[in-house]
């Protein structure tokens, strides 16, 4: 059994409160320009700048408005939230509250992954640490008619329910199905409310941004991924776990460090990334070259890149809501030509038109579970093509 690290997080290093002490002497505007000064953008996978989807919300007129914390942690191979969650609850909370201080809300809820239930006592007993402390209630530090609270709502497992309109129709006791976007959830969203969602990791850096400043944060990383970013590495290595690094280092660098390489090909960014082939382990993990969802699996030599391709689908074709065709009756097709294939039963000319299937379904689905579910698929036959064309069938 491999042993699991958890590399030293800069979250361990932040005072507590700093940032809520630092926003509530400030006014909305200037903690939405700290936060777009820093280049913030969601640790989620979108990579949407935090601060531009804050002035939205703040932008918009309504009686209520709410901050969400999305704990879906959903994607196959992802768990840093839950390290997040269990060490340092308080700065996604502070992040949370200084963000209902910026946009005007007053609600905030905390949608945490129905496998992560085991930890809704511990989030419950930080929640109720915090209101007893003044961080969290009514008249926040004292200040008098700042009020916020959070409460926290279970999910029951669904994948889809990590995509932002998805999670807002569960949380309102709909079937968790995403919406047709515009309207976006910062002007319509949860009760049709401004309704600011972000990531867990992202409520904690917005904490670490205020509470070291702006430069501090833009400084690292690249000038268009600013910052740092934790990733959760697993598959075929000799130290799987939750790193932090800076964003922009190479996947060279990070096989490096986790002693995987001998990779064969690393997936970046989870069931719903790309597989890397070694002749690219110089590209770099940032928005402007690989986009980073946090999700890092790493395949030795002896992986079978199709098994690989077809367990990715196998998990789509399962969490697809079924809502638009491309995506649930595409991503069964896809799931049954690698199937073939592996068995040797595929003509070339069906690969072909798989590929093209593929194309398909990320253009036609309605949101970002169709889009992506097939590029697993597309980047493991661009890369493996001499593997997969050793199985394909030649009679013809
Ligand atoms: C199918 C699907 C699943 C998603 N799952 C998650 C998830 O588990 N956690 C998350 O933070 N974002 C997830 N997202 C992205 C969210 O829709 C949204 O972009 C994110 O919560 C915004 O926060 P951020 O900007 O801080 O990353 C998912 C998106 C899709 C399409
Ligand atoms: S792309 Fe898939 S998951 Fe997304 S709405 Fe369509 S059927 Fe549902």
């Amino acid at each position: 059994m491999k042993s699991s690290v958890v590399s030293k997080l800069t979250f361990e290093q932040v005072d507590p409160d700093v940032g809520l002490r630092s926003a509530i002497d400030s006014s909305p505007e200037k903690i939405i320009q700290t936060v777009l000064d820093s280049g913030l953008r969601g640790r989620g996978g979108g990579a949407f700048p935090v601060g531009r989807k804050w002035q939205v919300s703040r932008s918009v007129q309504a009686p209520q408005k709410y901050v969400v914390c999305n704990a879906a942690e959903g994607e196959p191979g992802s768990f840093k939230d839950r390290a997040i969650l269990s060490g340092y609850a308080q700065l996604v909370f502070e992040g949370m509250t200084i963000a209902a201080l910026a946009v005007g809300a007053q609600r905030g809820i905390m949608y945490l992954r129905g496998e992560y239930g085991y930890m809704a006592a511990h989030m419950e007993s930080v929640l109720a640490a915090r209101r007893k402390s003044g961080l969290l209630g009514k008249n926040i530090l004292g200040k008098k008619g700042v009020h916020f609270d959070i409460k926290i709502q279970l999910g029951e497992g669904a994948y889809v329910c990590g995509q932002e309109t998805a999670l807002i129709e569960f949380l309102e006791g709909h079937r968790g199905e995403p919406r047709n976007r515009p309207p976006y959830p910062a002007v319509s969203g949860y009760r049709g409310c401004p309704t600011v969602v972000q990531n867990v990791e992202t409520w904690a850096w917005v904490t670490c941004v205020m509470a070291r400043g702006a430069s501090w944060f833009k400084n690292l990383g690249t000038d268009e991924s600013p910052g740092l970013k934790l990733f959760s590495v697993s598959g075929d290595c000799k130290r799987p776990g939750v790193y932090e690094f800076q964003l922009g280092l190479s996947i060279a660098e990070l096989l490096d460090v986790v002693g995987g390489e001998d990779a064969k090909g690393v997936q970046v960014g989870g069931a719903s990334g790309t597989m890397i082939p070694q002749s690219q382990f110089r590209r770099k993990i940032a928005f402007e070259d690989l986009p980073y969802g946090g999700a890092v699996f790493i395949l030795g030599e002896h992986r079978d890149m199709l098994e690989v391709a077809g367990n990715y689908l196998e998990f789509f074709t399962k969490e697809s809501c079924g809502q638009c065709t491309p995506c649930r009756e595409g991503t069964r097709k896809l799931l049954d030509g690698v199937n073939q294939l592996r068995e040797g039963r595929c003509r070339a000319l069906y690969l072909e038109q798989l590929i093209s299937l593929g194309k398909t379904i990320q253009m036609a689905s309605k949101c970002g579970l169709g889009q992506s579910s097939p590029q697993a698929f597309l980047s493991i036959v661009e890369h493996y093509r001499e593997e997969l064309m050793g199985r394909v069938r030649i009679d013809e």
